[in-house]
Order: C-alpha cells, then structure tokens, then sequence
C-alpha cells in the first residue's frame, strides 16, 4: 500500500524542513513542499504529520533477544522485542549472535537467522560473535560474511564464557582487516575483573552494588586501550560497544588521535542511570546491573556531550531482558550470577528525547545522527536505512513532541516483569511508525504484522 505523509517537519542528521513524503512499494519516491492527496495511488494510507516531526526509522545497532547467557535465556523474542521497538519507533535491529564454547558458527548464524525469520516485525541483521578462532572453523567466518553478515563482535570481557584470548582476537581482527569488516567489541579487561570478583565475594560482598566495584572504569579503559593497539597494529576498524564513562571515551579519543579507526557507542541505562541504581535496597538493585556497570553520575554529561559533538557515534541499548522475579534472583547470594542486563529497546528513542532533546541537551539531528543515521553509516545499511531520501526504505516515524506520559513496565511489550525507567515523565511519542511504507505502530501500539521483518545482507563496507 502507498503511504502519504503530510506537512510533518522532516529531520534527517543534516537536514531540517517541512514537506510530503510519498512512498511506494516499500521505497520513498517523493519528498516534494506539496504533494497532492487526490493524486497520488487509490487507497494510499494518508498520515497527517503537521505539528510533529518526521524521522527516519530508528536504528537499535546493539540488542540481544535470543541470548544463552549466564545460565539462562534472555526473556525475550522476536515477537515481543519487535512490538517493543516498533511501539518506540525503531525499526531495524542488530542483534548480537552470540553462540557458546562449542558451537560451530555457521550452525549458530543459522540458528540466531532461524529465531527471527517467522517472528520479526521489524527489519533485522547481526553481529557475528567470534568466541572461538580455531583453524578448521575460520572458513566459516567468511562464509557468514559473504552471506550478508559485515560485521564481527568480540568480548574482551566474560572470563571462561564468552572471552576471546589475545591469540584468538588477533587473528579475527587480521581476518576482519582482510575481509573489510568492523570489529565491534565488548571492552574490559576480564582477568581484572575475575580476581576483583573473587576478592569481592571472599570479603562476603555479595549483593548488586558491589558488581560495580568489581569492574571500575580503570578495567574498562584498559579494554579499550587493548583493542585499540591490536587495531593500530592491523589496520582494523574497530567500533567500541556500551562506552560507559570518561576514561574509556578518553582511551577511544587518544587511539583515534594516533590513528585507529575507532567509532565509539553508548548506551541509554549509562545516560541516565547511575550507580546508586546498583544500590537500591531488598535486591532491587539487581535490576540494574549491567556490563559495564552503571557509573558515578558526572560520566553522563561526557556520555551527552560526546554524543553532541559527534565524537560518540551512536546511541544504542544493549537491550538484554531478564526478569527480576526469578532470572535476577539467581544472583541472590553472588551477584556475579546475576544476569547482566537492562531492557531498553523500547524506551530508548523517547529517552533520548525526553532527557536529550527536550531537556536542551541534545539537538534533533544529533539525535537523528547518532539514534539512526551513524548505524545505518557503519553497518553497511545507508541510504537505504538511516536516513530520509528518495530511494531509501520507508521507515518512517510520525513523532509527537507535544506527547505527555509516564514510563511504566504496563506499557512495555518486553517479556520482563520490570521497566528500569518506571514512573520517569515521558516527553514525546512515536505517533506513527512505518516499515517500508506499512504503519507496524500507532501511538505506542504495536499494529503490524509479525512475521514481516526482512533479515539484511549487508556488503562490507570497512
Ligand atoms: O550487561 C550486559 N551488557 N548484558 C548483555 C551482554 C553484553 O555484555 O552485551
Ligand atoms: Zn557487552
Ligand atoms: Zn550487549
């Protein structure tokens, strides 16, 4: 079906102005100051936008949703994290694929691609883990490559979980070097944070606010650090995932300084929430225990800044949903069994313009910029997503500034038993949320059809 969307003011990371926007199978095909209803198909769908802005459809370019993780499942899938992103105007997701010790990655590429086809509404790609980089499988990672997949995902951090060696991780950055693909990594240092954790739990320090200590910014930045000089030595492009504070935004800086290609991503729960989340009483705390931990609060305004001086690329989630009625409470007498995460797939956009644009922290295109346009840039997705131009997908989202609600767990569409962001004023809301040319959302509701989603092959671009 055609779609019309009229007089709504279109923000793109570099543009500001109001007009139509027509588009037609699947594609925008005309964005002109006047476009005539009466004119265009029979039956388009029409969309009043006067009044409210026109972004491209959000990027999510960091989620987890079918994640074997730390004795459990992520609660979410396909289906509740799509209705999630779309009822908060994201419309493509990159989730991580992240398979065990043991599992061959050709069969798990397939098992992560099987887990979305029949259940995303949104379009989607991924991330390829590299948790092992033995000999015989190698061949595999350039198969996954040449089967769309353009970008690799390593963790510096997980100890005897998802870890790679230095061995391991300088032969995937050679490999991506060769084959022009990102490296995008999980930056600490996790020997550091192993014997932190050790000693922490033999003093009888148990609970969520000590996961914190157990991982200080000083790790975090070694982490950078680390991968930055394998990236300086190779020549790899390197994307740091969920910068959490000054030191390693300051390690990214200095490498970038020398050289490196290095992009940085941070994500909301940093923005917003701050260690003494950690802290809350009666185990509460354990809803916001993340890696990176939450940080002292003075990282949030270098986190914002970064972000508006483009220094910092994207903003993303790390959205990773576990329900603080059981799956949180296997950390009850340790918190390193805790599972790490915070779900915020479907707040994020509204975050960033309640607390970013709204609070005059932010402008409208950085938030464009580093919400949608960065990914789409990095990734390999542009022109056709990230942005508003003739030829690109129709992911397009009708925004109501003037919007006035409450974030709460009822609204949510995540599998989880909690918000982290429960009770905060909610400025502004999605009033409309197309995927290529189909409405998928209509004021926080999800409306479309599950099973729509298209995975994305994407060409290496690094
Ligand atoms: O706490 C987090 N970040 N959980 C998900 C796994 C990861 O490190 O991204
Ligand atoms: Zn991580
Ligand atoms: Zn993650």
């Amino acid at each position: 079906m055609a779609l019309l969307i009229h007089g709504g003011r279109i923000i793109t990371a570099t543009e500001d102005f109001t007009g139509d926007i027509y588009a037609e199978h699947e594609t925008i095909t005309r964005i002109e100051p006047h476009i005539d209803a009466k004119l265009v198909a029979p039956g388009a769908e029409v969309i009043d936008a006067r009044g409210k802005y026109v972004f491209p459809g959000f990027i999510d370019p960091h989620v987890h949703i079918y994640l074997p993780f730390m004795g459990t499942y992520a609660a979410d899938d396909y289906e509740s994290a799509s209705k999630a992103a779309l009822a908060g105007g994201t419309t493509t997701l990159i989730e991580m694929i992240c398979p065990g010790a043991s599992d061959e990655p050709v069969a798990a590429f397939e098992l992560w691609k099987s887990k979305a086809e029949k259940l995303a509404a949104v379009d989607y790609t991924f991330h390829m883990s590299v948790v092992r980089f033995e000999e015989h499988i190698r061949e595999q990672f350039r198969e996954i490559v040449k089967a769309g997949v353009a970008s690799f995902k390593v963790f510096l951090a997980y100890k005897g979980a998802l870890n790679l060696s230095d061995e391991d991780l300088f032969g995937t950055m050679r490999l991506a070097k060769e084959l022009g693909v990102i490296v995008t990594a999980h930056c600490e240092n996790a020997d550091a944070i192993d014997a932190l954790q050790k000693s922490l739990l033999a003093a009888g320090k148990t609970g969520p606010e000590w996961h914190g200590p157990s991982r200080p910014p000083v790790v975090e930045a070694d982490g950078v650090h680390h991968l930055c000089t394998f990236a300086e030595l190779l020549g790899t492009h390197v994307y740091i995932v969920h910068t959490s504070c000054e030191p390693a935004v300051r390690a990214a800086l200095e490498a970038r300084k020398r050289g490196v290609n290095v992009w940085i991503e941070s994500v909301i729960p940093h923005f917003l929430l701050d260690e003494t989340y950690a802290e809350r009483p009666a185990f509460e705390g354990a809803k916001y225990v993340m890696s990176p931990p939450l940080r002292a609060k003075a990282n949030q305004n270098v986190l914002w800044n970064g972000v508006k001086s483009r220094e910092i690329s994207t903003i993303a989630t790390d959205h990773a949903p576990f329900r603080f009625e059981d799956q949180k409470q296997m950390g009850r007498d340790a918190f390193t069994k805790i599972p790490n995460g915070i779900p915020s797939v479907q707040e994020r956009v509204d975050l960033v313009h309640t607390c970013g644009v709204a609070a005059g922290r932010l402008g409208l295109q950085a938030m464009v910029d580093a919400c949608a346009t960065q990914a789409a840039k990095l990734f390999g997705l542009y022109p056709k997503k990230g942005t508003i131009q003739l030829g690109s997908d129709a992911d397009l989202v009708v925004y109501d500034p003037s919007y006035r609600g409450t974030f709460s767990k009822e609204c949510a569409y995540s599998n989880v038993d909690y918000s982290a962001y429960e009770g905060w004023e909610q400025k502004g809301r999605a009033a409309a949320v197309s995927v290529r040319g189909q409405v998928q959302a209509r004021d926080g509701e999800f409306v479309g059809t599950i099973g729509r989603g298209k995975f994305l092959k994407r060409e290496p671009t690094h």
